[in-house]
């Protein structure tokens, strides 16, 4: 659908109306519209005037392009002319890093600045002026614009390890970022999951690093060359966005482990993680053989990226290996250090200089302030105000990200969140403007693949995009009247844009017990999302039954759902499994209530619903430093011949199998008898993702009223882990009775 705005009528209206149509469209909102007499007249006799520069002739093709795709209207680019034309123009006198003046008067429009940044920025906003949809000649109104960003670091981390991000996806985000005026891609490179940046010299960094081997067996991954590299910098240099690129170190490097074993303490052979969390496979600060890999990973990195700084990650270190390795301790009596803190300190110091001889900035996230951090670097905050007012009292400049994790499903971070959010409010700011470079929005991969990135990203990065740009702009219903118009726009690139304040679907499956089957309730984020399933396994497509808001589902199967929208698959399909057993909707109760986190519904271990290989999808049950202990009345006494749970462990993300599981029956609810107790044998240490299945056979049946099951938790995390000293999580999805 596209709206049109017919000059004639335009001009009908008050001059007020034309500024309202003027500040409607805009997104940054500019510092200072006002409104003309008049309006543009735009057809393809109007010509482009720019100087003979590179980058201005550069930036007035951009703009022929820009009108050429929006209006369907062919420019030239040429000489002075007094031909109604559209003239860019370098002007000292327009003050202020990346400002820009746009002009729009009857006989021409005129984009004056400074420099050639806030030259294309100009652009940028002329090309959101321009009506939306295709006609011989188009008509802006009257318009004088001054405008300037407040702060210079605007930018949207995408993680392209966990999950690998194609090059014109890539392309498109730049794309998007750049026409609402963020000029940074931090670009996370390198993470346990995946190595995706090709080195020459190191070749197995993404012949091995950049390839991992899923749950199911599946091969994934990816890695983008250095030829996708160049085309990508260049790409987003066109449209003023400098790209900074993360390599992490010294931890979240397990690919880079993989590929090259002795580049950790115990140099031991490992696989390419294919879960989730913090791995203790890090880089030896011991070795000098790891300082040359990283330094010639970084010559290569250098050369590749043009911008002044280079982000070095260094969040999330756990350091047993160092605590643990000969050289590292050495190194550390050596250098004088105060434990592995500080050696984590001088490993990021040592970089830093590496950096500098370069001459490139040192980024790094808030974890370069333990153990002391040099001031020159710039830290990248993100767990807290706390860090940001070490980091300023340092001395340090500032990036602020912790607001705007858009990993956080869109229902908790809404776009309107994101708008009301000053991230410069806390009093550790005070005296401090001129540390403050801005902030950035980071989109963590774990859960994002290239079917909903777009859905995480906008429209809140467009919220962020204005909060950055002018923070004196407050009035939320006016920005999402502004963010309304865009909507067409997107739409016409086919961007699969997410809803403003709702996840895009929300499942509930939920056993009816009266009626002996499943119900799945979906939310969902855009009424015209359309939800298809199969019931075989496979995988939903386009020409697959869809359902609405409730799907009735009477057979124990695998159900397997996948949102689309406007026939384009939006998410992962989502896979629920229901097994029919003894136990199904019959009366639970915990002697311990679960961590509310992870509680589930009141009866999500006897409602037959298998949970998946994530415990955070709301199938499995956790609890924090405590022990289950459940007892379900089978009310009447049942006869049966086995019992099955499962427990899961992911030693990352501090959820560990239990120590000693045990099923005992009663007839009265008292006295108990113990049917089989199965101690296990638990590594905290052993990172895998897994998951135990304790199962009691009967020889002959069992009948009983009443079914205890108990699970020990592991306890306290042990010295080395990185929750060291922290309770462990216990998780298990449903208890089957057969
Ligand atoms: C981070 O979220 N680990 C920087």
């Amino acid at each position: 659908m596209h709206r049109r705005l017919v000059a004639p009528m335009l001009l009908a209206f008050s001059l007020l109306a034309q500024g309202a149509h003027a500040q409607a469209a805009l997104i940054p909102q500019p510092d200072r519209i006002e409104v003309g007499h008049g309006s543009f007249a735009l057809n393809r006799s109007v010509r482009i005037v720019a100087p003979t520069d590179r980058r201005a002739q550069e930036i007035a093709a951009f703009l022929r392009d820009g009108i050429r795709e929006d209006s369907g209207i062919a420019l030239r680019i040429g000489a002075a002319t007094r031909q109604p034309h559209i003239e860019l123009r370098i002007d000292p006198s327009v003050q202020g890093e990346e400002a820009y003046r746009l002009t729009v008067a009857p006989q021409r429009v005129e984009i004056a600045a400074a420099d050639d940044r806030g030259l294309f920025w100009g652009v940028q906003t002329l090309r959101q002026l321009l009506p939306i949809g295709h006609g011989r000649t188009l008509s802006i109104p009257a318009v004088r614009i001054d405008d300037a960003p407040r702060y210079p670091w605007r930018g949207v981390m995408l993680d392209a390890a966990r999950h690998f991000i194609p090059v014109a996806l890539v392309k498109q985000q730049i794309d998007l970022f750049s026409r609402y005026k963020l000029n940074v891609l931090h670009w996370h490179l390198t993470d346990d999951q995946g190595w995706r940046i090709a080195i020459r010299k190191y070749p197995k960094l993404t012949s091995v690093g950049a390839w991992r081997t899923e749950a199911d067996g599946s091969r994934s991954g990816g890695f983008y060359t250095q030829q996708d590299i160049r085309d990508i910098v260049e790409y987003a240099r066109q449209r003023n966005v400098m790209v900074v690129p993360e390599i992490e170190m010294p931890g979240h490097a397990s690919a880079a482990v993989a590929a090259y074993p002795s580049l950790s303490c115990p140099k031991q052979p490992i696989a390419v993680p294919a879960t989730w969390g913090v791995f203790t496979d890090i880089y030896c600060a011991g070795d000098e053989a790891t300082f040359a890999f990283l330094h010639d990973v970084l010559d290569e990195v250098a050369e590749l990226f043009p911008a002044p700084y280079i982000h070095i990650g260094a969040d999330e270190v756990p350091k047993q290996q160092w605590a643990q390795s000969a050289s590292s301790q050495q190194r550390m009596h050596d250098q004088r250090l105060a434990g592995v803190d500080g050696l984590q300190s001088w490993f990021v110091q040592r970089i830093q200089r590496d950096l500098e001889a370069r001459g490139k900035t040192l980024v790094g996230w808030d974890e370069i302030l333990e153990g002391g951090a040099d001031r020159n670097a710039v830290v990248e905050m993100w767990r807290g105000d706390a860090e940001a007012a070490k980091a300023l009292a340092n001395g340090n400049r500032l990036i602020v990200a912790g607001p705007f994790y858009l990993d956080t499903p869109i229902e908790e971070l809404t776009t309107q969140d994101i708008y009301r959010t000053n991230p410069f409010a806390s009093p550790a700011f005070a005296g401090h403007q001129d540390q403050v470079l801005g902030a950035e929005a980071p989109l963590w991969s774990e859960y994002v693949t290239p079917r909903n990135l777009e859905a995480m990203l906008y429209p809140r990065v467009i919220a962020l995009a204005e909060r950055l740009w002018n923070p004196d702009v407050h009035d939320y219903a006016d920005f999402q009247r502004r963010l309304r118009t865009q909507y067409p726009w997107l739409d016409a690139q086919h961007i699969a844009y997410g809803p403003e304040d709702r996840d895009l679907v929300d499942y509930k499956l939920d056993f009816n017990a009266p009626h002996h089957r499943w119900r799945v309730r979906a939310a969902r984020g855009f009424d015209d999302i359309a939800l298809h399933y199969t019931v075989d396994g496979s995988e939903p497509t386009a020409q697959s039954p869809t359902f609405g808001d409730v799907l009735d589902h009477y057979v124990p199967a695998t159900l397997k759902v996948a949102p689309f929208r406007h026939g384009v698959p939006y998410l992962p399909s989502q896979a629920f499994q229901a097994v029919d057993n003894k136990a199904l909707g019959k009366p639970l109760t915990y002697l311990t209530a679960p961590d509310p986190h992870y509680a589930g519904t009141a009866t999500q271990l006897v409602d037959g619903v298998i949970g998946g290989d994530n415990f955070n999808d709301g199938l499995w049950v956790g609890w924090r430093g405590n022990d289950l202990d459940a007892t379900i009345d089978l009310k009447p006494a049942t006869p049966f011949h086995s019992i099955q749970m499962r427990f899961l462990q992911q030693s990352g993300s501090w959820a560990l199998l239990p120590r000693r599981v045990t099923y005992a029956v009663s007839d009265d609810g008292k006295t108990w008898r113990t049917l089989q107790s199965t101690p296990i044998a638990v590594d905290p240490m052993d990172l895998r993702a897994m998951i135990r299945t304790v199962r009691f056979d009967a020889p002959t049946p069992v009948t009983a009223r009443y079914l205890r099951v108990t699970a020990q938790n592991f306890g306290m995390l042990p010295p080395g882990h990185e929750g060291a000293g922290k309770p462990a999580h216990l998780f298990t999805d449903e208890i089957l009775v057969q």
